[in-house]
Formats: C-alpha cells, structure tokens, sequence
C-alpha cells in the first residue's frame, strides 16, 4: 500500500500513522537506522499517542508507562499546561540562538536556580543544553577549567551519556564500546549495598566504598582531582541507591583533595526520589555543579548545567555555545515542567506514591523467589530478578520474559543493571495509588507465570 505522505497532511494524521504497521516499521528502521538502536520487547511496541501516565498503540490498546520513555515524561505525557506554552512559543519564535536576547532564557534560569537552591545556596548559574551528555561535557569543562586540573573520578555501574567524555564517565563496559577513552577517569566501586561481600554490613560496606574514593585519589591519580562526578541513584545500572553514609563521606574525600562535587541528576532530578527537587539532597551533600536533562523537559529535548558563580567565573573570556542551547521552545517547555510540578505537588506525590508503591513491591518480593532485592526513592524503583536468592544469580531471562507478559497485561517496564536483570519502575511522577497497585498486581502475577 503506497503511504500517505507528512507532506500533503503535516499534522501526522490518523491515516499517515494507520497506513503503517509495526512490522513496517521494525523492518524500514532496521534498513535505515543504526544498528545499534534497540528496542525492547519480543514484539516491540509501537506508540501512536500517549497522555497522562498512558501510552496507546497503533490498535488503541492502553498501557501504564511505568517506565516513562526512560525516566523523560516527569509531569505527564502531553500535559495541557506544558503543549500549550510550547505550541505558544513556537507559533511566537521558535529559535533564536542566546546571541541575541529574549526574556525566556532568563525566566526559567531563575525559576530553576529557585529549586537547586535547597541542595547548595550558592548555585547561581545555568548553561542550557540539549541532552544530557552534553550536560555532563561542559561540567567536565567547568571543573578543568576552575581547577586547572583534569583528572576525574567516577563510579562502576554509572551511565552518564554517550558523548567522548560521557562515556568515559560511564562504567559500564556494555556502554564503553569504541575504545580508547578519554585519559584520566578513575571508576570506584558504586555502593551496591545488595552485592556487598559477605560478612560486612551495610554501613561498613558504604564506608569501604567511599573509602577506595581517598585510595584511588591516591594510588591513581596524580593526588590532583579536578571532580567526582555521581549519579545519587545509578539509573541504567540498575536503580543503585547508596547507603545514608556514603555521599557524605565521598563528598569530604573529594573536597580534602582539592576536587569539585559533580550530581548527575539526568535521572534522579525534577523531583523523581520524592519531596526534594534534586536526588543528591537526599543525602544532604552540597554539589558544586549539577547536570539535568531528561525529565526537565518533559519529553522535549532540554539539558541545564547548573553551578555557583565561583565556578561559572572560571569560563569568563572563553567561549561556549550550543545552538540549540536555550532555545525559547526549549525554555518554554521546561518553564512548564517547573510550574506543573510545584502547582500539583509531584515531588510530594513521588514520596507518597512511591513509597506506597515500594511497600507494595516488599510485600510481593515476600512470595516470589525470583525478586532478590527492591529498592530504590520515590518514583525511581528497582526490582532485582535473581534465580537464587542465595546465590544470586541474575535472572536475566526470566526479566525479558516478565517484561513481555507485563505487556501483555497493558504494563510498561524498563530494565537495567550489567546483567540486564533489574526491573525500572519510574514512571510519570503524576501516577496515582490505584495505578501503583496495578503495577504491582501485574507484576506479581507475570512474576507467577514466569516462575
Ligand atoms: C544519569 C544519566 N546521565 C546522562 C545521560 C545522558 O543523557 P542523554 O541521553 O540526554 O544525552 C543519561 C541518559 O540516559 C543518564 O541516565
């Protein structure tokens, strides 16, 4: 059948759309696109719209999203307040580049530098982005540069994008393909408290961690660290939520050594660990430079670095742009996530939801041998899948299947961890307690039928 083109009906219609089957798709994309781009499911999914918490296919049928396109929709998917400031702007200016001013820019600076402000006063100064990785490359930029320094530490299991340094960053060999790296990243080992060795407990286990920061500085490095950079909680490698202990003891290691505290909040920032705006307030450290993307647009491409003036101070007399940077659409969109989620309390209902939630998700764990740990804050939850919960061993099949009958039964879940046997839930922080129990009923019950 021959497709209906975007030309003649630029509003992606319903017979554009209907005149192409998932099977079309899977097989044009697999022509067209890099081979490296993924997609979940036996059958994956394909979305033709999506609002609130729910995403529906080509056939209508609606599924809960707990996965939220990983981690993005944080006030929900295609939310009035968010498509109308954004449909305004573009019809208005579209795009300007910061060379020239437009009040926009400044708007959702202030309003963003209002809500990092309880993780550390002093953080005063944005620079937007697009994504996330880019976030993360000018914070590597900021801390070389306020240093004068240029080695880094970081953690095993982390995700921080796919740019040169970002990758470098990340520690994960299943996202360091390409080799060879930028030099001079250290990876120290993350606080994953549910494989720590046998006979430590878990206060001791996060001191050991936080200790081999100090180690590495010294056994590795030139004594000299320009950052550490963290997420709070590890997103891709597997919901990796530390002890109380651990960022604290981190955070005084770094600053004896001379180096700047880096938060990735790509995935753990908006809200999502509950009640606090960014994850790392959690453990009440002060970053002195925080990356954002992700669930700060909501869906529409936007990343922020955010630091104090001291540092911002050491880019003055350099240049740095980024075309799409700031764009007014982009500030726009993020000028909405903020004012949806103050107005409807997410980050209180991400606590409350959240943790409703996880009680939920215990209670399941209780009467299924396959769940070896749930952890997690707020709306950033994980399930470890294990074939034996005294072994260990991950169950990385059984996941791919779990995650197949999930679908089955209108449920969205994402995966994660070097194994691939994590179970994501981190859906829309709008989500309700009715639709945190049918989160947890259907998992149990695909959990039941993989067993
Ligand atoms: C914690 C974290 N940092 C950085 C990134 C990179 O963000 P982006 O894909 O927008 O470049 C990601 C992406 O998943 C992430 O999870």
């Amino acid at each position: 059948m021959a497709k209906a083109s975007i030309l003649e009906k630029p509003e992606f219609s319903k017979d554009i759309l209907s005149s192409w089957t998932a099977e079309e798709v899977l097989e044009a994309r697999q022509k067209h696109i890099l081979p490296s781009t993924l997609t979940y499911y036996t059958k994956p999914l394909m979305v033709s719209r999506a609002e609130g918490a729910y995403l529906y296919d080509e056939k209508g049928k609606k599924y809960l999203d707990a996965f939220a396109g990983v981690v993005t929709v944080s006030i929900g998917h295609c939310h009035p307040h968010w498509v109308k400031r954004i449909q305004y702007q573009i019809g208005t200016f579209a795009h300007s580049t910061t060379l020239y001013l437009y009040p926009q820019l400044v708007e959702f600076a202030q309003k963003l530098i209002k809500m990092v402000k309880p993780a550390n006063p002093a953080l005063d100064v944005c620079f937007f982005t697009n994504a996330g990785c880019e976030a993360n490359e000018l914070a590597a930029i900021l801390a070389k540069n306020y240093t004068g320094r240029s080695e880094f530490l970081a953690l095993r299991h982390s995700f921080h994008g796919r740019t040169l340094m970002a990758m470098s960053f990340t520690g994960q060999s299943l996202w360091r393909h390409s080799m060879p790296y930028v030099f001079g990243v250290y990876h120290a080992p993350a606080n994953y408290t549910y494989r720590r060795p046998e006979g430590t407990t878990p206060k001791q286990y996060a001191h050991w961690c936080a200790d081999e920061v100090e180690e590495i500085i010294k056994y590795s490095t030139s004594g000299k660290i320009a950052a550490y950079i963290a997420e709070p909680i590890a997103g891709f490698g597997g919901v990796i939520d530390p002890e109380p202990d651990y960022f604290p003891r981190v955070y005084e290691i770094v600053k004896k050594h001379g180096g700047l505290f880096i938060s990735d909040e790509v995935q753990t920032g908006v809200g999502r660990t509950g009640k606090k705006f960014l994850g790392i307030e959690q453990w009440g450290v002060r970053p002195d430079i925080v990356t954002m993307a992700k669930g700060l647009g909501n869906g529409y491409p936007l990343g922020a670095v955010v630091t104090t003036r001291e540092v911002a101070e050491s880019m003055r007399g350099k240049v740095h742009f980024n075309t799409f940077g700031g764009s007014p659409v982009a500030m726009a969109a993020g000028l909405a996530v903020l004012e949806v989620l103050e107005k409807e309390k997410l980050p209180q209902n991400a606590a409350e939801v959240g943790g409703y939630l996880k009680q939920k998700l215990l209670k399941v764990m209780e009467n299924q041998s396959l769940v070896g740990e749930v952890r997690g804050k707020g709306l950033m939850l994980g399930v470890e899948l294990v074939k034996d919960k005294k072994t260990k061993e991950p169950a990385s099949q059984e996941l791919l299947k779990v995650m197949d009958l999930a679908k089955e039964r209108g449920l969205v879940l994402g995966k994660g961890g070097m194994a691939g046997n994590v179970l994501r839930i981190k859906p829309p922080l709008c989500i309700t307690k009715k639709e945190a129990d049918f989160i947890a009923e259907v998992l149990e019950e695909s959990l039941k039928r993989v067993r």
